[in-house]
């Protein structure tokens, strides 16, 4: 259902599923892959393969402050973005957005969590719609 201009911002503690959340964004959307953790890259855009908006994926972490993402240039109105770690800093840039929330359950014993990140496990996942 997403268009060219919405923008959605990605919450959760490091693997809580936030880039396979935007793999899974990317496959619906029909977009060039692949979608991948962006270390050393802070934005990434992948063409629509089917003549649909292209998906821009963001990863804030390492940004200081909204207007670095500003300074990205972005091409927020052609595109459906997702910004990893951006919570604070989608409300500089459009009036309204999707706040995506995911969390991922955590035992008693943290460090047995810690071992299972990768095997597949529900996660709870919370969608607001921000703004005006
Ligand atoms: N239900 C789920 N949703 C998303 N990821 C899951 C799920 N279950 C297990 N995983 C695993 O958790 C890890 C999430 O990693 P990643 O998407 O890179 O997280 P993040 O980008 O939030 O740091 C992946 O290894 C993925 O296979
Ligand atoms: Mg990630």
């Amino acid at each position: 259902m997403l268009r060219a201009g919405d923008l959605l911002v990605l919450t959760g503690p490091l693997g809580a599923g936030k880039t396979t959340f935007t793999r899974g964004l990317a496959e619906s959307l029909g977009v060039r892959g692949p979608v991948q953790s962006p270390t050393f890259v802070i934005a990434r855009t992948h063409p629509s393969l089917v003549g649909g908006p292209a998906l821009v994926h963001v990863d804030a972490y390492r940004l200081g402050a909204a207007a670095e993402l500003d300074d990205l240039d972005l091409d927020l109105e052609r595109s459906v973005v997702v910004v990893e770690w951006g919570r604070g800093m989608a409300d500089s840039l459009v009036d309204q957005w999707w706040d995506v929330e995911i969390e991922r359950p955590v035992g008693a014993d943290e460090s047995l969590a810690d071992e299972d990140l990768d095997a597949d496990a529900p996660r709870v996942v919370t969608v607001r719609r921000v703004g005006a």
